[in-house]
C-alpha cells in the first residue's frame, strides 16, 4: 500500500501558485532531476489533474488542488487519542481497514482516491483523486453487536454538525438510515459494518465519503442528483481544515454513543429528519414498501406507516421521498 508520496506533494506546492514553472527549476528546488519531476507529472496526469505543460515554459496548474498533509492534521489531533494513515491511493478504505487485524481502536484511514469505492447495497463510490473525503474508522465498542443498530445515525449525525459548522443556517439534513442531503442532493454518505468480538465487545468499521471539491458541471460522472460544499459555498475547500474539524467531531459522538446509546441522539435526529411524515418508499435486499414515515424507535429503526394503517418497523433498507403528482 502507498502512503502518500512526499515529492508528489512538493511538486504540487510549488504549482499551486497557477503559474508556470520549469522542470529544471523545480527538480533543483527539491534536490531531483528533472526526469524524476517528469515522472511525478505523469502520475498526476494519471489522477486526472489537469495541468498543462508547455515547451520551454515547463508546468502549469489549470485547477486548484490541495493535498492532504498527515503531519498537519495529526498535529492538529495530538491532543486526541487516535491513530490515522493517509494514502495516497487504496481500492477502498473500506477493505483496507477490514484487512487489518493489528490496529487498535481509534484508528483512521484516508485515501486521497479509491479505485474501487465502495457504497452501500454494492454500489459504487465514485471517489476522484484530491477532490473529496474518503475515510473508514476502526472503533471498538464496550457494547453487544445488538446494541449498535443506531451507529450510522449516529454517523450521520455528525456529519451533519461539521458541515453545519461551515454554512451558517444549517441546512443539511439526513434520510434515514445515512444519507446526507442539502436541498435534495446527497452530499455524504456511510457504510457501516460490525462485527462481535469477545467478551461483549464489538468493532466497528466505519466507512465516510464526504463530497467537498468535486463540481457535478466538471465531472464526467456528473448526476443532478449529488452536490459538494464547494458547489454549495461556491469557493474551493482545504480538506484538512474539513479533515481537523470532523474527526474529533466523529469521535466526540461515538464514544457519546457508546456511553449513552442512541436516546441521547433522539432529539438531534428530529432536527434533521428529512422523512418524517412524508410519504416515501422504502426498498431491501427483498421488499420494497410505501407508507408515511414515522420517526425512529429507540434502536434507530424507520418506523413507516403503511397504507392499511399498521405500523412496519424497518431495520434496514434504502429510502426515497416519494414526490407527490402534480
Ligand atoms: C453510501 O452512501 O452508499 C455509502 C458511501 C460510503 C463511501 C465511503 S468512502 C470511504 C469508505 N470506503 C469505501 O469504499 N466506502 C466508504
Amino acid at each position: 500500500m502507498k502512503k502518500s508520496s512526499q515529492t508528489l506533494f512538493q511538486v504540487l506546492e510549488i504549482l499551486q501558485d497557477g503559474q508556470f514553472h520549469d522542470g529544471n527549476d523545480i527538480g533543483q528546488q527539491l534536490h531531483v532531476t528533472r526526469s524524476a519531476v517528469w515522472k511525478v507529472i505523469q502520475k498526476l496526469l494519471t489522477y486526472n489533474i489537469k495541468i498543462k505543460s508547455i515547451k520551454n515554459k515547463g508546468y502549469a496548474l489549470l485547477e486548484p488542488i490541495n493535498l492532504l498533509d498527515q503531519l498537519y492534521i495529526q498535529k492538529h489531533l495530538s491532543s486526541h487519542a487516535l491513530s490515522l494513515d493517509v494514502f495516497e491511493s487504496l481500492p477502498s478504505t473500506q477493505t483496507y481497514l477490514k484487512s487489518l487485524s493489528n490496529k487498535s481502536s481509534p484508528y483512521i484511514c484516508i485515501a486521497e482516491e479509491q479505485t474501487e469505492g465502495k457504497g452501500r447495497f454494492n454500489r459504487t463510490w465514485y471517489s476522484p483523486f484530491g477532490k473529496n473525503i474518503y475515510l473508514s474508522c476502526l472503533y471498538t465498542f464496550q457494547k453487544d453487536i445488538s446494541e449498535l443498530a443506531g451507529l450510522s445515525l449516529v454517523t450521520s449525525l455528525a456529519i451533519v454538525s461539521t458541515l453545519n459548522s461551515f454554512y451558517i443556517e444549517g441546512p443539511f439534513k439526513v434520510k434515514w438510515p445515512n444519507d446526507v442531503i442539502y436541498h435534495g442532493k446527497k452530499i455524504a454518505g456511510s457504510l457501516i459494518e460490525v462485527q462481535a468480538e469477545t467478551n461483549g465487545f464489538s468493532k466497528a468499521i466505519i466507512g465516510i465519503g464526504i463530497n467537498i471539491n468535486m463540481l457535478p458541471t466538471q465531472d464526467p460522472q456528473a448526476s443532478s442528483s449529488w452536490t459538494s460544499l464547494r458547489e454549495i459555498l461556491d469557493q474551493y475547500i482545504d480538506r484538512n481544515s474539513v479533515y481537523i474539524s470532523f474527526l474529533p467531531n466523529l469521535i466526540s459522538y461515538l464514544k457519546k454513543f457508546e456511553q449513552e446509546g442512541l436516546s441521547a441522539f433522539i432529539e438531534e435526529w428530529n432536527t434533521v429528519d428529512i422523512l418524517k411524515n412524508q410519504k416515501v418508499q422504502v426498498k431491501d435486499l427483498v421488499y420494497e414498501r410505501q407508507g408515511t414515515a414515522k420517526g425512529i424507535n429507540m434502536l434507530g429503526h424507520l418506523l413507516l406507516e403503511q397504507e392499511d394503517g399498521s405500523l412496519k418497523i424497518c431495520s434496514s433498507g434504502d429510502t426515497t421521498l416519494i414526490k407527490p403528482s402534480a
